[in-house]
């Protein structure tokens, strides 16, 4: 299979000239997103996991052409709030192919997807504490419950991204048997257990992988003696992906090899949700420089996205690779790195605008010396990209560009401050039941 062949996609792997002319087009900062990556990659994770079923973790990136894509290709969708569900269902997903990931989920959310679940369509609750199973008892829900457990062990690229361990989810998985047999009692329909152990989880971290799966398959055979069969088991997602150019990705044929294997005999598919590994790569940040300064110890390289464009710089201090497209372009022709038309390269900190010292994409990084006007890449921008971009310092979110059938095209406008300041202006004619 040609796709299973792509093993990784770098930021260097992008046309520089493709992308350049996407800002003329459509301004800066732009979301890039191609869409035949997300499709190799799904195709990849599949031939790796021929037998397990596959759903996507729709926080990574919710944009409705993702959700079709990945639908088309197989995939069903994990979704963390009402709104992603609403989301899913928007994209043409039937309830069958939604699980519902409740995490301390407001009432609103829970009011909107069990009246969602009574007008038909027949999705998959997981629940991740005892008093959301019992709040959906008292929304008369008793349809497919999924049970999201706390395994003990975390994983991840950071502490902030550890899952597994954190308190603040799933039931602790001492307790599974006894609440899911309960449930079961109460007349859910119990389906699955579920746990999530981490984010950006990497090839050296497959001894926890190992064991942490190796529990779901010991609790597994307990719950399905005591609740009478289960469909599935959810290993959640996490599978990590290189960010920095000469990082090896992640071998997941032996991660597909040690979960089968630490999973052992149990007699229920196994469920996987990985967000990231399905668009990081497929996505690039095109941003322009406004502002070359020497500062007392750097040069800073000042662009207009920012903190509020991509944040996981800023709150995790990961790291994004970074091309200047123009200086590689030089005079219209493109040209190796150092090559003829090359710039120099000198250490330099890209900034963005917020008022903010943590808003910077890389400090004292080698990158050709940059000129005002210039436009730069950020790779792996796909994942938890557009999602945890906000409006801070009242700037309001960039445009995102979708790359299908050999063109270009404006998947989502880009927002105005007029976007920022209509719920002021809409207070006014605002009932205040619009709780
Ligand atoms: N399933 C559950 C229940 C999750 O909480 C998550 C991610 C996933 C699946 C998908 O994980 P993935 O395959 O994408 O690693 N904003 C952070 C990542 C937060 C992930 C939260 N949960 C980042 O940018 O690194």
């Amino acid at each position: 299979d040609a796709a299973a062949s792509v093993p990784v996609r770098r930021l260097s792997d992008w046309d520089a000239a493709e992308l350049h002319t996407l800002v003329e087009d459509y301004g800066s900062p732009l979301y890039v997103l191609d869409r035949e990556r997300v499709r190799e990659n799904y195709r990849r994770l599949e031939t790796a996991f021929p037998d397990a079923e596959i759903l996507y973790a729709v926080k990574a990136n919710a944009l409705g052409e993702v959700l079709s894509t990945l639908r088309e290709a197989g995939a069903g969708l994990e979704c963390a709030s009402a709104g992603e569900v609403q989301r899913a269902l928007g994209a043409g997903a039937s309830g069958s192919e939604v699980h519902y990931t409740a995490v301390n989920p407001p009432a609103r959310d829970l009011d909107w997807v069990v009246d969602a679940w009574a007008d038909g369509p027949e999705l998959t609750v997981t629940a991740g504490s005892e008093d959301t199973i019992d709040r959906l008892e008292e929304r008369g829900y008793d349809g497919r419950l999924c049970l999201r457990v706390n395994p003990g062990i975390g994983a991840g690229h950071h502490e902030k991204v550890a899952t597994g361990a954190a308190a603040k989810f799933g039931v602790p998985a001492e307790r599974a048997v006894d609440v899911l047999a309960d449930a079961a009692d109460r007349g859910f329909d119990v389906v699955g257990i579920h746990a999530h152990v981490g984010s950006g989880v990497s090839s050296d971290q497959l001894e926890a992988h190992r064991e942490f799966v190796a529990r779901m398959g010991d609790l597994a055979r307990n719950v399905a003696g005591v609740v009478g069969g289960l469909e599935f088991v959810d290993v959640g997602g996490g599978f990590g992906v290189p960010y920095r150019e000469d990082e090896a990705p992640l071998d997941l044929e032996s991660v597909a090899e040690a979960t089968r294997e630490a999973l052992g005999a149990v007699d229920a598919d196994l469920t996987i949700e990985p967000g990231r590994y399905f668009v990081a790569d497929a996505g690039v940040l095109l941003t322009e420089v406004n502002t070359v300064k020497e500062a007392r110890e750097t040069t800073v390289t000042g662009v207009d996205a920012g903190m509020t464009t991509l944040l996981r710089p800023a709150m995790y201090d990961a790291y994004h690779p970074i091309r200047n497209l123009t200086a590689e372009a030089g005079d219209g022709s493109i040209e190796a790195e150092n090559g003829p038309a090359g710039r120099e390269r000198v250490p330099q900190t890209v900034a963005g605008p917020i008022c903010e010292s943590g808003d910077v994409f890389c400090t004292d990084r080698q990158l050709p010396a940059s000129k005002r006007g210039d436009v730069l890449a950020i790779g792996n921008a796909g994942a938890y990209g557009y999602e945890m971009a906000n409006q801070y310092n009242s700037r309001p979110r960039p445009a995102s560009i979708v790359l299908a059938d050999s063109e270009a095209r404006l998947a989502r406008r880009r927002e105005t401050v007029t976007d920022v300041t209509r719920p002021e202006r809409e207070a006014r004619s605002a009932s205040p039941t619009d709780r």
